[in-house]
Order: structure tokens, then C-alpha cells, then sequence
């Protein structure tokens, strides 16, 4: 492979160059061949952290179909307040689910277990993150993603990389694998230059400069005792975790980017289940409905090309470390 043009990444092409269709790999089994599953493993990472995105035509995991159908005759109330239905597993916890309680109990159950057996595939085939992989929310998406009704900020039919107000990675990775339930229709993504390229060339406008040089100290001790006593979580966000919401609205503010950037449509049949680093493939979904989706968190020192990741990136940009621990 190229080294110089991997690194500096792709221009927004058409759906195959993005697109890796895992075609070596299937469930119960695993890897078809047990002697080339190293490998496989290896360049599956290394794929992914090059910004391509995995996908399979048929479920890799264990999904039952009365589960599957049970979560096809959901329909949450539109709601500003939760986008989703989502599920923490490290807390055993739902959340956004309308219903009655023996209904909720239902889908709180098939999210628990479908968050389990998503997390075992995910180790089984992505083995080289599988020892530190940490897990993050897990979510149901039964709205219609065209033409709902969401603050510019929550939208995503707006392009974007992703980063979590509440939850900072100080540079570690998110990772996200998808899976259309739909059994008729497909889920509609677009996606744009990679985040390298993105960062070039729009990362001094939104501000990269200013949040480098303000580095990552942990915040006061009064605001944190403040944040405290109102019964909000006092976590640190570094200078990287700033930035990487400030991208994320800063893209989805952006007109002219939105309306005259490359766009590649990505077609997730029904059945589909599809990886990719979100926050470094820039994504917005455009139409389909009823999706599930796990995120975990990968450190980087698990990465196989570390220098890759957008934090790496944004340093060499800003020639500031973005993170008390890089
Ligand atoms: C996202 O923008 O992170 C969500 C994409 C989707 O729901 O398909
Ligand atoms: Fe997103």
C-alpha cells in the first residue's frame, strides 16, 4: 500500500472506496478460515482506522427474530428530549423508552442482550482491540430519520464527526457498529473528505489555535464542587474533547460546507450491519428507521497506526499536545 497517500487520506470518491464488504467472516462461526483470522483481524483494524467502513450483509451476531420483530412494532413518541432509545450497560440502565412497563421491561431486556452479543462480535472480530475495548451506550432508533424535527445541534442529516458533550475521551477512539432492522427499507447515509481533510481545512476557522493554547488542566475546584452540588458529573474535558464539539457544531452551522462539500451516498441495506470510527468518518443519515447500534470506546494505545487518529491529526496541526496524557 501506498504509505504517503493512506496517510493523507482520501476525497470524498464513490461508495466502494469507503465501503468494505466483510464477506470472510459470519455467524455463529467467525472468521470461514481459522488460520487466516489473525490477519483478517489485523487488517479489519487497520481498515477501520483508515477510515473505511466495515459492513455485512447479514446480522454477525446473535439477534433473535422475535426480538427483532418485537422492536419493529415499536414506535417511540417523537421527542425533543431523548433522539433515541439508549441503553448503558455499564448501569443496566434504559433510557427514552415510552410504553407500558411490561412493554419497556421487554425492550430493556432485548437491549441488554442484544448489547452483550453485539460486544462479543465486536472482540471476536475486531481481536487486536478486544482486551481494552470499553464499552459505551448502546441505542434503539425507531423514528424515521427523514424530516424529523431536531436543534440544528442534534441533527444528524447534517454531516458531522462525532463527539460526546457528557462524555469525553481525552483521544481515545469511538467506535460504532449499525444494524438496519428494517426489513424493507434501507438506511441512507452520506459522507464527505475524510476528518484529515476536514481538520485542514476548516479546524484554524473553528478555532483549533485558541482551545491548543488553553490547554487541558483539569477544571477548578469550584466549578467541579459547583457542578457537584447541582448533581452534574464533574468530568474534564482536555483540549481535544473541546475542540471535537466545537467541530461537531461547527460543521453542522456550516452552510456552505453542508451544501457544497462532496457527498458519497452510503446504502445500508435492510439486514445490514456496518463499523466505522464516527468520529473521524464524517456521517449523516438521511432516511431509514428502526436501527440498532453499540458504541465502544477504543484507547489509543490499542491502535495499530495511532497516528492516524484525529487527535494525532490535530496536533501536528496545532504543534500542541490536545491531552495531558499525549
Ligand atoms: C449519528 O449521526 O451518529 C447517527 C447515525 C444513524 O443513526 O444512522
Ligand atoms: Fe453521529
Amino acid at each position: 500500500m501506498d504509505h504517503v497517500s493512506s496517510e493523507n487520506a482520501r476525497a470524498a470518491g464513490d461508495a466502494q472506496e469507503v465501503l468494505v464488504c466483510v464477506d470472510q467472516y459470519a455467524f455463529p462461526g467467525g472468521w470461514i478460515k481459522p488460520a487466516e483470522a489473525d490477519a483478517r483481524a489485523q487488517l479489519s483494524c487497520e481498515q477501520l482506522e483508515d477510515g473505511k467502513v466495515l459492513c455485512f450483509e447479514r446480522v454477525p451476531y446473535l439477534l433473535f427474530q422475535d426480538d427483532r420483530e418485537f422492536l419493529l412494532s415499536q414506535r417511540q413518541s417523537e421527542s425533543r428530549l431523548h433522539k433515541n432509545v439508549s441503553y448503558r450497560p455499564s448501569r443496566d440502565v434504559l433510557r427514552g423508552a415510552a410504553g407500558e412497563p411490561k412493554e419497556r421491561a421487554r425492550l430493556h431486556e432485548i437491549m441488554r442482550k442484544y448489547s452483550q452479543e453485539v460486544t462479543r462480535f465486536l472482540k471476536q472480530l475486531l481481536a487486536p482491540y478486544a482486551l481494552d475495548m470499553a464499552l459505551d451506550f448502546a441505542s434503539f432508533r425507531p423514528e424515521e430519520e427523514e424530516g424529523r424535527d431536531l436543534p440544528t445541534h442534534k441533527r444528524n442529516d447534517l454531516l458531522h464527526c462525532d463527539a460526546f458533550p457528557t462524555r469525553p475521551t481525552n483521544g481515545h477512539r469511538i467506535l460504532r457498529c449499525f444494524t438496519n432492522i428494517n426489513p424493507t427499507a434501507p438506511r441512507i447515509w452520506n459522507t464527505t473528505d475524510a476528518f484529515s481533510v476536514l481538520a485542514e481545512k476548516y479546524a484554524n476557522e473553528a478555532g483549533l489555535a485558541a482551545f491548543a493554547a488553553k490547554g487541558s488542566a483539569p477544571s477548578h475546584p469550584l466549578v467541579r464542587s459547583f457542578k457537584k452540588a447541582f448533581g452534574l458529573k464533574a468530568v474534564d474535558h482536555s483540549a481535544y474533547d473541546r475542540f471535537m464539539l466545537r467541530f461537531h457544531d461547527y460543521l453542522k452551522d456550516n452552510r456552505d460546507f453542508q451544501q457544497n462539500c462532496p457527498k458519497t451516498r452510503l446504502e445500508f441495506p435492510p439486514g445490514c450491519t456496518w463499523i466505522c470510527y464516527t468520529d473521524s468518518v464524517p456521517h449523516s443519515v438521511m432516511s431509514g428507521r428502526y436501527a440498532l447500534e453499540q458504541t465502544v470506546i477504543i484507547p489509543l494505545t490499542s491502535l495499530l497506526t495511532p497516528d492516524k487518529a484525529p487527535i494525532r491529526v490535530l496536533e501536528r496541526l496545532a504543534g500542541k499536545p490536545l491531552s495531558r496524557s499525549s
